[in-house]
């Protein structure tokens, strides 16, 4: 934790100032922040940008962000408090001359040394530029004591997407660290800030009942499931060119799939928790081109092509589902099927631990039914919580059975306002140097691996044809067939 009362300058520079991302998320988590007393006694907010705006004019298109998405109520008292910390700087992030002006204006506004925490809120192909023109600028490098030890810290946050495949990651990995140490740098996947995203690594490895019987021997196979009711809205011009898997699949899912499958750490700490997902997904095979044919659907909903900014027959898609396996002792053989799309039926987020049939029914069961079996859902949004799916006899003579669910829900357990928006938390971990929650640059190059399999196969002979769905569906009959063909089904184990 830092300390509130540390009379060290604390300044967060958000590269991207003018954009929707700072006035949306950035600033009204960190009003909340400010109200709640969380953030560094001497903070400072300097927004830097291409548009040309002034201080003032940034106070006041930050006031109309915080008023319409803070989950604080707006109190005019606290803006002032908060709107006295807000500063800008108009520039371009390819110009050095700009860099200087920033260095000079930040030097100014804080007056005496400060910790600094640089955000890129930028389109991503702005990130390697401005991480060389800070260190050209010589804006990047920690600060440091007469004895050695870093006196004021520089942090950089970086926004995904983070490459667009293994080589441009890799590219991007090599340009941030030309300039900055590993320590330094906060790769944000907002999943992992996620209250119920955390809760899986406690739900597993501070619990002694579920880590024996989470593995090969007891689990048949895992869903993860991020459904969207969203469709791509005003956001054509960069996701036609990303599609799905490197929008959802590269970041979100393959995060909550190392989550359920690495091995628990030996500590709870940055280091120790990367090491462990990296492993897993390592692990992951990447798809032969068999495999790509058979064990991933892409589909995209219909109307898309008419959506303004895609391109005219765009085949981008918007939805994918993938069947993939980990090749270690825990998993082998276990199916890991993973699916997300836009415009579907329903906004849910959740993952399905499906445990084996028992190995003998010595019940009576309908030849009629198939032979239910006990499953965990993780319920990450909305709703966050657990569902236990297990079997009971029905009261009566007749030895008949039904499944019920035990449930376990943060509202009902917790006060609703206690669960933190992940922005919020992802600001603080940053400013208080716990990197546990931001991907490094191995974990980043690991998921890449497993994605861009995927993506080249789909560009050869190999590629399933691109279904259809419509929209409010939940999604194509393809994706019902990846797990009919073995006998399986998706669940919505969430919705009761
Ligand atoms: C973002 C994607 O990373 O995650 C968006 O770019 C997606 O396309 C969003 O809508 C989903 O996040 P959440 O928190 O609403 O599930």
């Amino acid at each position: 934790m830092f300390d509130q009362t540390s009379s060290t300058n604390t300044t967060i520079v958000i590269f991207g100032a003018s954009g929707d991302l700072t006035r949306r998320k950035l600033v009204p988590a960190l009003f909340r922040l400010c109200r709640q007393n969380r953030l560094p006694a001497r903070f400072k907010v300097v927004g830097f940008a291409v548009t040309e705006w002034d201080t003032a004019e940034f106070r006041r298109q930050m006031r109309s962000g915080v008023d319409e998405f803070a989950r604080e109520p707006f109190s005019e008292t606290g803006w002032e408090i908060f709107a006295s910390r807000l500063f800008y700087v108009t520039g371009s992030f390819a110009d050095p001359a700009d860099y200087d002006r920033l260095r000079q204006n930040l030097l100014d506004i804080e007056g005496d040394a400060a910790h600094r925490l640089y955000y890129l809120a930028t389109p991503p192909r702005f990130f390697a530029d401005i991480i060389a023109q800070l260190g050209a600028a010589g804006m990047a490098q920690d600060r440091c004591d007469e004895t050695g030890a870093i006196s004021t810290w520089r942090r950089v946050i970086i926004e995904k997407p983070f490459g667009r495949d293994l080589a441009s990651a890799q590219a991007l990995n090599q340009a941030v660290h030309m300039v900055l140490d590993e320590h330094q740098i906060y790769r944000i996947d907002h999943y992992l800030a996620k209250e119920t995203v955390q809760n899986i690594l406690v739900f597993r490895f501070a619990n002694a009942m579920f880590e024996p019987i989470w593995n090969r021997n007891y689990i048949d196979h895992v869903q993860i499931t991020v459904a969207e009711t969203v469709d791509v809205g005003h956001r054509a011009g960069y996701y036609d060119q990303a599609g799905v898997l490197r929008d959802m699949f590269q970041n979100h899912l393959m995060q909550l799939l190392a989550l359920v499958g690495m091995e628990p750490p030996a500590a709870f700490d940055a280091d120790a928790i990367r090491d462990e997902k990296v492993k897993t997904m390592r692990a992951v095979r990447p798809l032969s081109p068999a495999e790509i044919t058979s064990q991933t659907v892409r589909a995209q909903y219909k109307g898309y092509c008419a959506a303004e900014g895609v391109a005219e027959a765009s085949t981008t898609p918007t939805y994918a589902a993938l069947e993939l396996y980990i090749d270690n002792w825990r998993w082998q053989g276990v199916p890991f099927y993973l699916r997300s799309g836009k415009a579907l039926a329903h906004k849910a987020s959740e993952i399905i631990i499906q445990f084996k049939r028992p190995p003998h029914m010595m019940f009576p069961v309908s030849l009629a039914e198939p032979l239910r079996s006990n499953y965990l859902a993780l319920c990450i949004q909305p709703h966050e919580g657990f569902h236990q799916r297990f079997e009971v006899k029905i009261p009566g003579r007749e030895i008949t059975m039904q499944p019920v669910d035990m449930e376990f829900h943060y509202d009902d357990a917790f006060t609703p306002d206690s669960v933190p928006e992940a922005y919020e938390t992802l600001l603080l971990n940053a400013l208080e140097g716990d990197a546990t929650l931001f991907t490094r640059s191995d974990g980043i190059e690991a998921a890449w691996r497993v994605i861009d399999s995927v993506l080249q196969g789909w560009q050869t002979e190999a590629a399933p044809p691109l279904a259809t769905y419509a929209p409010d569906s939940w999604g194509p009959v393809e994706a019902d067939e990846l797990l009919g063909r073995n006998g399986r089904h998706w669940r919505h184990g969430c919705q009761g």
